[in-house]
């Protein structure tokens, strides 16, 4: 960690400077999650902190749509992303036209989609979800019939959990979880019977029907946090384990885990670089961004 020091003290010291505060992902590395971030968190949590940043700069320490969501969310903060390149592969696989034609294929269904989509998709939906409150913000919903975009993996777990609801779902996916097989998890069940086994909603049903518990990452970290099992597989982005095992050392986080290439862009040189040149600033078109804002209000409201 020492090797990371002066990019640390630099970046902490420029943040006071430039009035800003750097809301970080639990798939950040632990330099960042550790080092510089003000505050860390799910998904969801980081759209709440959003709305609540009373300083000038937010700096994304995550992937484009999370910083999409704070501009959103506080469009008079300049909004900085280290690396613009920094996608994700279920906000590539839909755009505002999917979710005409899923709305021509179910007519009268409400389109619940996952926060991780671009600010035009959000904007063409009438709600949003994170993996913390999809169920719930499935259940909330009127019609019998709800679409859920654009990850079908989260869609067919939240199936499972919300059974009088009949859901129908685009077919994205996360690169990063439906790398993970049921069989994975049953041949190292079988050779570490005490290991829990912690899946993200974003793996494929029939993994998560082989974990002992799954939820957001947030709600993971909660999960081990309060359990304490011996030892622990997140099946799950491979940060999460780096960036609770000091807090956490009577835990043994066993591996595998899959690396999000996208997350990974995230570096400190960037973010001293983004803080430095002001570069990097998100911006959303404000017609599209009320629209879009609807949708994620609404999620954050049914959520309270
Ligand atoms: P959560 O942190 O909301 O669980 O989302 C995980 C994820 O893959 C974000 O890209
Ligand atoms: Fe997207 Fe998956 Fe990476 Fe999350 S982990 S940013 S869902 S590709």
């Amino acid at each position: 960690f020492a090797i990371y020091a002066p990019y640390i003290k630099a970046i902490n010291a420029l943040k006071k400077e430039r009035n800003a505060v750097i809301l970080a992902h639990n798939y950040m590395t632990p330099q960042i999650y550790h080092g510089i971030a003000d505050v860390v968190g799910d998904s969801l949590q980081l759209a709440i902190e959003a709305t609540r940043v009373e300083a000038d700069v937010i700096v994304q320490c995550g992937v484009h749509f999370m910083a999409e969501t704070s501009k959103i969310l506080n469009p008079s903060k300049t909004v900085l992303i280290p690396d613009m390149d920094a996608g994700c592969s279920l906000a590539e696989s839909i755009t505002a036209e999917g979710i005409a034609e899923m709305r021509a294929k179910y007519p009268g269904a409400p389109v619940v989609t996952y926060v991780n989509t671009t600010a035009e998709v959000k904007a063409a939906s009438d709600i949003c979800c994170t993996s913390s409150n999809a169920a719930q913000i499935v259940a909330a919903q009127e019609s019998d019939t709800v679409i859920m975009t654009p990850d079908k993996y989260l869609a067919q777990n939240v199936a499972k959990d919300v059974p009088h609801k009949r859901i129908v779902w685009w077919d994205g996916a996360c690169i990063v979880h439906e790398q993970f097989t049921a069989q994975d998890l049953r041949d190292f069940r079988a050779s570490e019977p005490t290991t829990r086994i912690i899946a993200h909603p974003e793996c494929p049903p029939d993994v998560v029907a082989e974990a002992d518990f799954s939820g957001s990452t947030s709600g993971i970290i909660d999960y081990v946090n309060s359990e304490r099992p011996e030892k622990a597989l997140l099946v799950t982005e491979c940060s999460m384990g780096s960036n609770i095992a000091n807090a956490m050392p009577d835990v043994d986080f066993v591996g595998p885990c899959n690396m999000c290439p996208f997350m990974k862009m995230i570096t400190l040189e960037k973010v001293l670089w983004t803080l430095h040149s002001m570069q990097g600033a998100v911006e959303v078109d404000p017609e599209v961004a009320d629209r879009a804002r609807v949708a994620v209000q609404r999620m954050i409201d049914v959520s309270r």
